[in-house]
C-alpha cells in the first residue's frame, strides 16, 4: 500500500479539523429530517440543509462551514448489495463557501487534503472539469502542475451538479485510479469509464445558479462553494477494499450479523447478497429513527418501513425465523457514536422501534405469506408472467404487504407487479372512503341535510361570549319544523353563533339560546357545509325559525375549557423537551379543566421524567407567556415552525397559537390570553393505549385545587387523628406504626404463656382414664398455630396425656387432638380421635398417631363430640 491506512472515524475527523484550520466553522450534521423543505423526504447531500444559506434567505452563522453530513439515498435501493458502492445510508463531508472563497482556493484545498494531509498518491489521481470551465483547467493546469492530457473535460451529465430545487452549478471532481486489476480492460478504460477501476471520491461544486426545480436557472448574487465527498468512498480508496462493505466500520456490522445469522460473508453470492442488505439497512434506520422517524405507511415513515421489512426479509431468506435487527443496533450504535453522541442516548428507544417493528412484521409476514403463495401458484398454473393487482392490493389491504416486497418476491419468481392495476385499486379505496365521510359530514347529527342555499354559520366566539342571530332552521328527529314547544329536543342551526363546535379534541361549549323561549345547548356540532348544530331542548316558550335569538355559552365552562386547552399545547412542547422530537401528538380530549394527551412514544415515562415534565408545564404557566393567535397563510405559518398535527390536513391559511416563545401549535381551538390563568397542573396518570401510542392525563385551574384541597383535608384529618401536625405526619406515623409491630410482638408472647400457664392447669386437673390423663377444651377465637403450640406442649409435657382441644372462629369449628408417648404406646392414635370428634359435629380431619388436625362445623354438637373424647379411650383400652 502506498499510502497510510485510516479507519473511516480518523478520515472523518482529519476531514473537519482540516477545514477547521482554513478558518470553517465546524457544524454537526443536521437531521436526516429536512426542515422547511417540501421538496425533499431526507436529506441527500451535505449541502440540502443550508440551502437558504446559498441563497442569502438567512443568514450563514459563517461564511465557511465544514460539515460530516448523515444522507439517506433510496433511489437505487434494488441494487444494493449486489453493487460494491451503492447505499441507502452514507456520510457525505463536505466544506462550504457562502460568497466568500470560490475556485482559486476550493481545488488547492481538494488537492491539499488529498494528498498531504490523507497522502494519496498524486499520480493516480485526476481531476476532470465541466466543458469549457477554462478558469478550472488553469488552476489545476498552472496552480496545482498536473498536467493537460491528465484533466479530463465532461459534459452536464457528469459535471454539473443539481440534485432537485436548488443551488447548483458547474463542477470539477477529483478520481483515484485503484489499478488496472479493478478495470475492465476494454480499450478506452481511462477517467469515466464505468468499471470499477477509476472512481470518483471528491466532487467541488461551484454553485452560482438556483433551480426552480423545473429547469429554470437564476444566477445567484453570490459565488459559492458546495463540495462532497463520500466518507465510505474515500475510507475504501485509503483502505485498498472493494466495497464499501468492506469498511472498518460497516464489516463490524456485517460481522455481528454474521453471528447473529450464521451466515459468512463470501459464502456464496446470494448470502453476500442479504448480509450486505442487512448491514445497509440497519444502518440507515438506526439512524433514521435516531432522527425521530417512525415506520408508517407514509413519506419517510414509509421509507423507514420499507428499509426495515426489506432486511427482515433478508433475514428470514438467511434462515433467522426471530426478530434480530434490533440485536445489531449496540454495534451500529457503537461504531459511530463518536460522531453521533445522541445514538447512545437514545440506543433503547431506537432498539424498541426496531422490534416492534419487525414483530409486527413477522405477524403479517406469517399470515400474508401462504395467501401470497397461494396466489403465485394460481398465476403460475394459468401461465401468466404478471402478478394482478388486484391481488397485490389484496395483500396490502388485509396483509399489509408493501407494494414494493410483493414486486420483490414476485421478481425473484420471475413475475411482475401489475403496479397500474394495484393503483387503480389504491384510488377506488381512497373514493370510497372519501364518500363515506361526505355521507357522514352533511347529514351526521341533525340527521338531515341542508342545502347549499342555506350559508354556513358564522363562528364570532373566540371574541365574544353573546351575540344576536338568526334562527335558520331547526329540526327534531331528521326533520325540519318552523318551530318547536317547550320540552321539545332538536337541533337548532343559526346564522352567526357563539358556540364553539367540538373539533380538535376540544369538546363543544354550554349555553342558551333565547327568543320566544329558552333553549339549553348540550352539544355543538359542525357539519362539513360548515353549519354549527345546535343540540338541546327548549325549556319554555317557542322557537320559530326566523325569530331573532341572543346566544349566551356558560362563560365559565369555556374559561376552564380554555385552561385545558392552553395546558396541553404546554405539556405537548414539554414532552418534545423531555422525551425528543419524535413526539407526535396522535389524539387529544380538552375539557373544562380536565385534558387526554395522547402522543407517540415507544416506551413508559420514567418517574424522574414525569416529574421533570409537570415541572417544566408549571414553569412554563408561571412564566405567563402571552397567548397570541394568528391567522397566517399556511406556508408562512410553517415557515415560523409552527407544530402541525401529524396527519392532519390544512387549509390554505390556518390559525396560529404561540405562547412565548415556549409553544407555537396549529390551532382552531379557545385559549387563554396568558399561561398564567391554567393555574395549577397536575399529571394524573401515564400509561400506555397502544403499541407506540402513551397517554397523560391532567387536571388544570378549579379542579386542580380541588383535588389538591381534598388530598389537604386528608391530611389534616390524618394528622388530627394521630394527634399531630401535616409536618410531623410522617414521622408520626412511622413511630405509630412500630409501636404497633412491638406491641403485637409482647402480646403474642403474653398470650403464649397464658396458654401454656392454662395448659399446665388442664393438667393438674385432667380426668383420668385407665391411668391417662385426658385433658378437653375450648378456646374462642385462637388460631390454628395458638392451637399447635398448646397442644405440642400438652403432648411433650405429659407422655400419658390425651388431648383434644377445639377452637371456634367464624361459627367453624378446628379440632387438635395430641396423644402422648405412652398413649400412643397404649394403642390411642390421635388421628383416629380427631376423626373421631369431627364426624360428630359434621366435619372430617386425620393426621398422625401423636397429632392431627380436623374441622367441623356443628356448634350445637361440640360438647358431645368432646365428651365423647372419655368413651373413646376407655374403650380402645378395653
Ligand atoms: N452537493 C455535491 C454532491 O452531493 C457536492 O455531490
Amino acid at each position: 500500500m502506498a499510502h497510510p491506512y485510516y479507519g473511516l472515524n480518523e478520515l472523518r475527523e482529519m476531514f473537519l479539523s482540516y477545514f477547521e484550520s482554513k478558518g470553517h466553522l465546524r457544524l454537526p450534521s443536521f437531521s436526516l429530517i429536512p426542515h422547511n423543505d417540501a421538496s425533499l423526504l431526507l436529506i441527500n447531500s451535505g449541502m440540502a440543509p443550508m440551502k437558504t444559506w446559498f441563497t442569502r434567505e438567512e443568514e450563514p452563522p459563517c461564511n465557511r462551514v465544514t460539515t460530516c453530513q448523515k444522507c439517506i439515498r433510496t433511489g437505487d435501493i434494488e441494487n444494493i448489495g449486489k453493487t460494491d458502492r451503492h447505499g441507502t445510508y452514507f456520510e457525505m463531508l463536505g466544506n462550504f463557501s457562502f460568497g466568500d472563497y470560490f475556485k482559486k482556493e476550493a481545488i488547492p484545498f481538494c488537492w491539499e487534503f488529498l494528498t498531504k494531509v490523507v497522502g494519496l498518491e498524486e499520480d493516480r489521481l485526476y481531476p476532470s472539469i465541466y466543458l469549457d470551465d477554462d478558469e478550472a483547467f488553469e488552476i489545476w493546469n498552472k496552480d496545482i502542475g498536473i498536467p493537460a492530457e491528465r484533466i479530463f473535460r465532461f459534459g452536464k451529465e457528469d459535471n454539473f451538479w443539481e440534485h432537485g430545487a436548488g443551488p447548483c452549478g458547474p463542477c470539477s471532481e477529483v478520481y483515484y485510479d485503484r489499478g488496472p486489476e479493478h478495470g475492465c480492460g476494454k480499450p478506452g478504460c481511462t477517467v469515466g469509464c464505468e468499471c470499477d477501476r477509476y472512481i470518483e471520491v471528491w466532487n467541488n461544486v461551484f454553485s452560482q445558479f438556483v433551480n426552480d426545480g423545473e429547469g429554470h436557472y437564476t444566477e445567484m448574487k453570490n459565488k459559492n462553494i458546495d463540495t462532497g465527498m463520500g466518507l465510505e468512498r474515500l475510507a475504501c480508496v485509503v483502505q485498498n477494499v472493494n466495497s464499501l462493505f468492506d469498511v472498518d466500520t460497516v464489516m463490524n456490522i456485517t460481522n455481528k450479523v454474521s453471528e447473529i445469522t450464521n451466515a459468512h460473508y463470501g459464502e456464496s453470492h446470494k448470502t453476500d447478497v442479504s448480509l450486505r442488505v442487512i448491514t445497509d439497512h440497519i444502518r440507515s434506520s438506526v439512524m433514521m429513527i435516531c432522527d425521530g422517524v417512525l415506520p408508517s405507511n407514509e413519506g419517510r415513515g414509509y421509507v423507514l418501513r420499507r428499509l426495515l421489512r426489506r432486511a427482515a426479509r433478508h433475514g428470514k431468506l438467511l434462515g433467522v425465523e426471530r426478530p434480530f435487527l434490533y440485536e445489531v443496533v449496540d454495534t451500529v450504535v457503537h461504531e459511530n457514536e463518536t460522531a453521533y453522541p445522541d445514538l447512545r442516548e437514545k440506543q433503547a428507544y431506537i432498539t424498541k422501534v426496531i422490534r416492534t417493528e419487525e414483530e409486527n412484521f413477522a405477524r403479517t409476514i406469517d399470515g400474508g405469506m401462504k395467501i401470497y403463495q397461494e396466489l403465485l401458484a394460481a398465476h403460475k398454473e394459468k401461465g401468466e408472467s404478471v402478478f394482478s393487482g388486484a391481488d397485490a392490493f389484496k395483500l396490502y389491504d388485509t396483509y399489509g404487504f408493501p407494494i414494493d416486497l410483493t414486486a420483490e418476491m414476485a421478481e425473484e419468481e420471475g413475475m411482475q407487479v401489475d403496479r397500474e392495476g394495484f393503483d387503480q385499486m389504491m384510488e377506488e379505496q381512497r373514493v370510497r372512503a372519501r364518500k363515506a365521510r361526505e355521507a357522514l359530514g352533511d347529514l351526521g347529527w341533525a340527521g338531515i341535510e341542508f342545502g347549499s342555499e342555506m350559508p354556513a354559520t358564522e363562528f364570532v366566539g373566540y371574541e365574544q361570549d353573546k351575540t344576536s342571530a338568526k334562527v335558520l332552521a331547526i329540526v327534531v328527529d331528521g326533520e325540519l319544523r318552523d318551530e318547536i314547544v317547550a320540552g321539545a329536543e332538536a337541533t337548532v342551526v343559526l346564522d352567526k353563533t357563539t358556540f364553539y363546535a367540538e373539533m380538535g379534541g376540544q369538546v363543544a361549549d354550554h349555553g342558551t339560546i333565547t327568543g320566544g323561549g329558552t333553549f339549553q345547548v348540550r352539544d355543538v356540532q359542525k357539519n362539513k357545509g360548515g353549519k354549527f348544530l345546535h343540540v338541546g331542548v327548549l325549556e319554555n316558550g317557542v322557537l320559530k325559525v326566523g325569530d331573532s335569538v341572543e346566544t349566551a355559552i356558560d362563560t365559565e365552562r369555556r374559561k376552564a375549557v380554555r385552561r385545558a386547552h392552553s395546558a396541553t399545547h404546554l405539556l405537548d412542547a414539554a414532552l418534545k423537551k423531555v422525551l425528543g422530537d419524535h413526539v407526535h401528538q396522535a389524539g387529544s380530549l380538552v375539557e373544562p379543566d380536565r385534558l387526554r394527551f395522547d402522543f407517540t412514544h415507544f416506551e413508559a415515562i420514567t418517574p424522574v421524567q414525569l416529574a421533570e415534565i409537570d415541572r417544566i408545564v408549571n414553569d412554563a404557566i408561571l412564566e405567563g407567556y402571552q397567548v397570541v393567535t394568528e391567522v397566517l397563510p399556511i406556508e408562512e405559518a410553517r415557515k415560523k415552525g409552527a407544530v402541525a398535527v401529524f396527519g392532519e390536513k390544512y387549509s390554505e391559511t390556518v390559525r396560529v397559537v404561540e405562547m412565548g416563545d415556549f409553544s407555537m401549535e396549529f390551532c382552531g381551538g379557545t385559549h387563554l390570553d396568558n399561561t398564567a390563568k391554567v393555574g395549577p397542573f397536575r399529571i394524573k396518570s401515564e400509561t400506555s393505549i397502544a403499541s407506540g401510542v402513551r397517554r397523560i392525563e391532567a387536571t388544570v385551574g378549579k379542579l386542580s385545587l380541588e383535588v389538591m384541597n381534598k388530598n389537604q383535608e386528608l391530611m389534616f384529618h390524618v394528622a388530627q387523628i394521630l394527634k399531630t401536625n401535616p409536618g410531623e405526619l410522617a414521622a408520626k406515623a412511622e413511630q405509630q406504626v412500630a409501636e404497633l409491630k412491638g406491641l403485637r410482638h409482647d402480646l403474642e408472647k403474653f398470650r403464649a404463656e397464658a396458654s401454656l400457664g392454662e395448659a399446665r392447669q388442664f393438667l393438674t386437673s385432667a380426668k383420668t382414664v385407665g391411668g391417662l390423663k385426658i385433658v378437653t377444651a375450648t378456646r374462642e377465637g385462637m388460631d390454628a398455630a395458638g392451637l399447635r403450640q398448646m397442644g405440642d406442649f400438652l403432648r411433650d409435657k405429659e407422655s400419658g396425656v390425651v388431648a383434644v382441644l377445639a377452637s371456634v372462629n367464624d361459627g367453624k369449628i378446628t379440632f387438635l387432638a395430641v396423644c402422648g408417648k405412652e398413649a400412643v404406646a397404649r394403642g390411642i392414635k390421635a388421628g383416629d380421635l380427631v376423626k373421631n370428634v369431627c364426624a360428630i359435629c359434621g366435619g372430617k380431619g386425620g393426621g398422625k398417631p401423636d397429632s392431627a388436625m380436623g374441622g367441623g362445623s356443628d356448634l350445637l354438637k361440640l360438647d358431645n363430640a368432646l365428651a365423647s373424647v372419655d368413651d373413646y379411650v376407655a374403650e380402645k383400652l378395653k
